[in-house]
């Protein structure tokens, strides 16, 4: 049985700054007087980790988008079984380094994955646990590119170096966004990290019926 716990999902193209306003999120919450669990995707279960590795390592080099879809999913369903939905019921909110949209803007948008496969993976999958809200974290993917530089953090396999598939995932994201705009939300992720982590918690007020506590 669903709690008053909520479930919510941060999106965007690698470099978007996700990591350090998930982590801001999770302290804002936390202020509020909530129990939250901090996860992510693909992984979150030994299992899914495991999945994770092989997913994000060259071994997979030459694989087809439709079994990518499939181990994405082999890995979410282990995560949905084993945590997100026992710390929902146990009335923990849930925040997840992304879910489902990922496939779709990767996978589908990305790769070229038919839209209607991974639909019916995802329902098959989770049609009764859908996030409760999404950010999407959106930026040009000309500063993403120079954050991950700077950053000098090692490419894996499905961050794809070329700039034509981050803009098809970004564009994805977006299409997505504007298909879904009631849980999907857009965030500026151009602005400075302490401005798109200011929206971030905006957006939480805004969304919930939740008040930080002095
Ligand atoms: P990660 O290093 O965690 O990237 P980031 O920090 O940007 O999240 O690697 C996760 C990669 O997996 C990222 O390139 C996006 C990709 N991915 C998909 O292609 N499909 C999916 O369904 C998910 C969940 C992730």
């Amino acid at each position: 049985m669903r709690s008053g716990a909520k479930f919510i999902t941060v999106e965007g193209v690698d470099g978007a700054g996700k990591s350090t306003v998930i982590a801001e999120m999770k302290k804002f919450l936390q202020q509020c007087g909530l129990q939250v669990l901090l996860s992510r995707e693909p992984g979150g279960t030994p299992i899914a980790e495991e999945i994770r590795h092989l997913l994000l390592s060259d071994t997979l080099t030459g694989i087809s988008g439709e079994s990518e879809v499939l181990m994405m999913f082999a890995a979410r369903f282990e995560h949905l079984r084993r945590v997100i939905i026992p710390a929902l019921e146990k009335n923990i909110w849930v925040l997840c380094d992304r879910f489902t949209d990922s496939t779709f803007a990767y996978q589908v948008y990305g790769r070229g994955v038919s839209k209607d496969f991974v639909e019916q993976l995802s329902n098959l999958v989770h049609r009764h646990y859908q996030p409760d809200l999404t950010l999407l974290l959106d930026i040009d993917i000309t500063l993403s590119k120079a954050r991950l530089s700077a950053k000098a953090t090692p490419q894996n396999r499905l961050d794809s170096d070329l700039n034509h598939f981050q803009q098809k995932v970004r564009e994805g994201y977006l299409t997505l966004q504007k298909e879904q705009a009631d849980r999907m939300k857009r965030i500026d992720a151009n602005q400075t990290i302490d401005k798109v982590c200011l929206d971030a918690r905006k957006q939480l007020l805004k969304s919930f019926n939740i008040a930080k506590k002095s």
